[in-house]
């Protein structure tokens, strides 16, 4: 089998990356959720053919990236869905203000669980839905925050307007992969308020250590029947930037109401997005096995790290994602402003915990989908200007 090298960096400085393009040079960003490391060789490989062919005319001849995402679902979770269940949606992004749009009636409310994923609390609004957050619980052993889902705090959040629930799952930025019981327990909620369920699970594939990922829709045709599933093999193989992405909807008329709402403003998958979701999920699997292993290690290195020399600094220890959840209350001197804090006196560009609703003023999120080298350089210099 080939051993791929995560270990190798990778220069991102002048190549249009998001991430790396914000800060000045000295600055090292763990910020924006994408990794520093290039995509499998297989997708390359499956690019540079299409490059090579030359010709960049419309694509849209996705059956056979639907047919592997129909086996793929079934292999990995024994979720039986056909291709016409499933809507290609270049950005998981878009699709979530598609989806306020299309499952929620104007002046509705859509309910997020928050600290979230900025885009979560942004989506309703743009579209001229209401937003309505239910934070998150947390408790605390040693210096490991550990989030659940506070279910009286959320069922009291569906007032008589709210429509749409949308989950992220896992959930970024605390990093939780909701077990089954939490699951069904938030589908009864739904079930009991006739809400549709948004299962936002990009995340689903960066699986940490023995974690486990149960799509919301797996629970049962019921609510099958009122979910919206949104994926993508963007995260997994670090392809973000080419808006690879996709609904999974098994009742027709909710379906139906989702594709009529994207008419003429969704547009159909980029070309070399479709060709490298495409090879990725038909020759990435090595390369994903190795990733999950080098990323939890990174995340187990994180944790050793934080609790030996930065345990004043209570963080998540996440079961999927790259990105985790650190809150810096307790030092009171940057307790205000810890982005401020890293960005100016560690030179590390974190996210701002205030962009991701109530229960994130003092907090940043780290992106460990890095080489340990940079991973580690990062966590020194945010000792060192601690402790300076
Ligand atoms: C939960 C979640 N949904 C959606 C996205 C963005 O998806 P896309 O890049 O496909 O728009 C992200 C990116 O970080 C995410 O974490």
């Amino acid at each position: 089998m080939t051993q791929y090298n995560f270990d190798q960096l990778c220069n991102r400085l002048g190549s249009d990356s998001e991430k790396w393009g914000a800060y000045p040079a000295d600055v090292l960003p763990l910020w924006v959720a994408d990794m520093d490391f290039p995509a499998p060789p297989q997708v390359l490989q499956a690019l540079h053919e299409r490059v090579e062919h030359g010709v960049f005319g419309y694509g849209g001849v996705n059956a056979e990236l639907a047919a592997l995402i129909c086996d793929r679902l079934w292999n990995r979770h024994a979720w039986r869905v056909t291709p016409d269940q499933i809507l290609f949606i270049p950005g998981l992004v878009s699709a979530l203000n598609l989806v306020s749009r299309a499952a929620c009636p104007p002046g509705g409310g859509v309910l997020v669980q928050t600290p979230i994923y900025p885009p979560f609390l942004t989506a309703p609004g743009n579209q001229e839905r209401r937003l309505v957050t239910a934070e998150l619980a947390h408790t605390r052993a040693g210096n490991i925050l550990h989030y659940h889902i506070d279910f009286d705090l959320l069922e009291n959040a569906v007032k008589d307007k709210v429509k749409l629930f949308m989950l992220c799952n896992p959930h970024n930025p605390v990093g939780r992969c909701y077990t089954r019981e939490e699951l069904t327990h938030l589908a009864e909620i739904c079930a009991r308020h006739d809400l549709i369920l948004c299962s936002d699970e990009i995340h689903c594939d960066l699986l940490l250590g023995d974690s486990l990922h149960i799509p919301a829709a797996t629970l049962s045709p019921e609510i099958a029947d009122r979910t919206i599933t949104l994926m993508a093999p963007s995260k997994t193989f670090n392809i973000a930037g080419l808006y690879c992405g996709f609904a999974v909807i098994q009742n027709p008329a909710l379906y139906k109401q989702v594709q009529q709402t994207a008419r003429g403003i969704i547009p159909n998958l980029n070309l070399l997005s479709l060709v490298a979701g495409r090879a990725a999920y038909l020759h990435g699997a090595d390369w994903h096995a190795q990733l999950l292993d080098y990323l939890t290690a990174n995340r187990d290195f994180y944790l050793d790290f934080m609790q030996q020399h930065l345990p004043m600094l209570p963080t998540t220890a996440p079961e999927g994602t790259f990105l985790a959840w650190m809150d810096c209350r307790e030092v009171k001197s940057i307790a205000a402003n810890p982005y401020a804090f890293f960005l100016n006196q560690a030179k590390v560009a974190f996210n701002d915990g205030n962009h991701f609703g109530p229960g994130g003023r003092g907090f940043v999120r780290l992106n460990f989908g890095c080489p340990r080298v940079t991973l580690e350089q990062a966590l020194q210099r945010m000792h060192a200007a601690l402790t300076a």
